[in-house]
């Protein structure tokens, strides 16, 4: 879907379908009077005869209209409220753009930007729209034998008050575009099944972005791991047919070139078992999911690049299978990370703790500014935060801070959750220098806890994605979540 702006009189605007809010008390402005005179009162005749529904988020479908250059109007309830709040805006937006795709719309005239919502801008009412509107159009690519069909929706264009279409207003959407894109190719890749997204196929991947978007691929193969000592990510990988891969992504777009990077790190589990301490067979096909922190860590490479935002940003996947095998991990095994710490492996389930703490500690090597890790880590998450927020993690708080209102603008959520001394003490081993797991109690905290201890050296963020990256039941598919957090946290830097 393509999008620009337009600052034209509404009755002017060539589109297949224009929206226009209509306020409960159908008091219209004097844009949209004018727009009503030139089409024969049609609006103020349709809304006094009761056909536009009560309830805010009602439309109704003006089909063939003249004296204007739209063919059809959509009008939609705006309420009874001067301003809006997020989730209202949100729902508004939604529906209308839902609506024209079910008539099989294909441009569209947008102006609920227009609408005033609370503590927020139009860059932001602007965005939003942009990312509704693209996920509406996004269709998962089906391994089917008939190809499926695509949304009818091409472009949509803002309609502003202002005379010209402003260059901030023009940036906005480009950046929101390009986060949209992100979202959209997080998704394609965390949708993949497990037999074709593999290790191999993510570093395929990582260099097929490379060479898009002009990024630095490094791939460390199974020997160079064997070398830097990540005995815990090799764990987890050894059970496996499929060979582990360490992705690297750099991008460099800041001004200073050797300005310290802010590196990001993706749980890239391709199908998740459980290993020996083997999952239940309900819903196990959800842990090809377990690789949605990888995928967002390439889609927002991806936004980044797109955005050609001024910071240098270097993106790491672990990324293995975690299977059973005659020569899986046990529980009772004992590893050395490469931290040089050992860990006793009492539940080979909880392996993306064990990736991710040799990915953490090699992260460090790049001297980071900050590095945030998302992870689809523990389904205590989720049993604490549901599927609304993120747990969030960090042992800095400008850090933690900034990530949580990254997540309340964009409506990607995250929520702070503790990592006190205290919940370390699960983590003791009688025989190493700590265990994988402590007991159930706090499972997404013993989880960060264990992360914390190999990033005591570096500013550090996790980010627990298990509850909001994908959705399981009848809307089974991916979110592209925290995508969206994490480009605005980046434009912010
Ligand atoms: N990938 C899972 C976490 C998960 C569970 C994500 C449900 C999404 C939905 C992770 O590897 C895992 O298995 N964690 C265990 C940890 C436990 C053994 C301490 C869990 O959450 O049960
Ligand atoms: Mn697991
Ligand atoms: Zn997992």
């Amino acid at each position: 879907m393509e999008f620009s702006l337009k600052a034209q009189p509404l009755e002017k605007i060539v589109a297949d379908a224009l929206i226009v809010a209509i306020p409960s008390n159908q008091q219209l402005s004097s844009e949209i009077k004018q727009l009503d005179t030139a089409c024969s009162k049609i609006i103020s005749q349709t809304i006094k005869a009761g056909d536009l529904g009560k309830t805010l988020g009602a439309t109704v479908v003006l089909h063939h209209v003249t004296g204007i250059k739209a063919q059809r109007i959509l009008l939609v309830n705006s309420g009874s409220k001067t301003l809006l709040n997020d989730s209202e805006y949100k729902q508004l937006v939604r529906t209308s753009l839902k609506t024209l795709e079910a008539l099989g719309v294909k441009n569209i005239a947008f102006t609920l930007n227009q609408l005033n919502v609370d503590n927020r801008d139009d860059a932001w009412s602007t965005e939003q729209a942009v990312i509704i509107a693209s996920e509406i159009c996004y269709r998962i690519k089906k391994i089917t034998k008939e190809k499926g069909s695509l949304s009818s929706l091409q472009h949509m264009s803002f309609v502003t008050k202002g005379k010209t279409p402003s260059a901030a207003l023009n940036k906005v959407i480009t950046q929101a575009h390009a986060t949209a894109n992100g979202i959209a190719f997080t998704k394609d890749l965390a949708n993949l099944p497990p037999n074709i997204c593999t290790p191999t196929y993510l570093a395929k991947e990582a260099q097929k972005l490379g060479k898009e978007w002009k990024l630095k691929i490094e791939i460390l193969e199974k020997s160079d791991m064997e070398k830097l000592g990540m005995g815990s990510l090799l764990a987890v990988s050894q059970g496996s047919r499929q060979a582990p891969k360490l992705i690297t992504m750099k991008y460099n777009g800041a001004t200073q070139k050797n300005a310290k990077p802010i590196v990001l790190v993706g749980k890239g589990i391709t199908f998740d078992t459980g290993g020996i301490s083997l999952k239940p067979a309900p819903e196990m096909d959800e842990m090809k999911f377990d690789m949605c922190g990888a995928a967002s860590v390439f889609g927002v490479m991806r936004a980044v690049a797109e955005m050609k935002l001024p910071i240098n940003l270097i993106g790491v996947v672990p990324t293995c299978e975690n299977m059973p095998d005659g020569n899986a991990t046990r529980p009772g095994d004992i590893v050395t990370s490469m931290s040089g710490q050992t860990i006793e492996i009492l539940n080979t389930d909880a392996e993306g703790r064990l990736i991710l703490c040799d990915a953490l500690t090699y992260a460090q090597r790049f001297e980071p500014k900050a590095i945030v890790d998302i992870a689809t880590l523990t389904g205590a998450c989720v049993i604490a935060l549901g599927n609304e927020a993120a747990g969030l993690f960090a042992n800095n708080d400008s850090l933690s801070s900034a990530l949580k209102q990254a997540g309340d603008v964009t409506g990607d959520r995250a929520w702070p959750m503790p990592l006190w001394e205290e919940y370390h003490e699960g983590l003791r081993s009688n025989f190493a220098d700590m265990a994988n797991v402590a007991g159930r109690a706090g499972g997404s905290i013993t989880a960060a806890c264990f992360l914390a201890k190999f990033t005591r050296n570096a500013t550090w963020a996790h980010l627990d994605i298990a509850g909001v990256a994908y959705r399981g039941g009848k809307e089974k598919g991916a979110t592209g979540r925290p995508v969206s957090l994490l480009c605005h946290f980046l434009k912010q830097q």
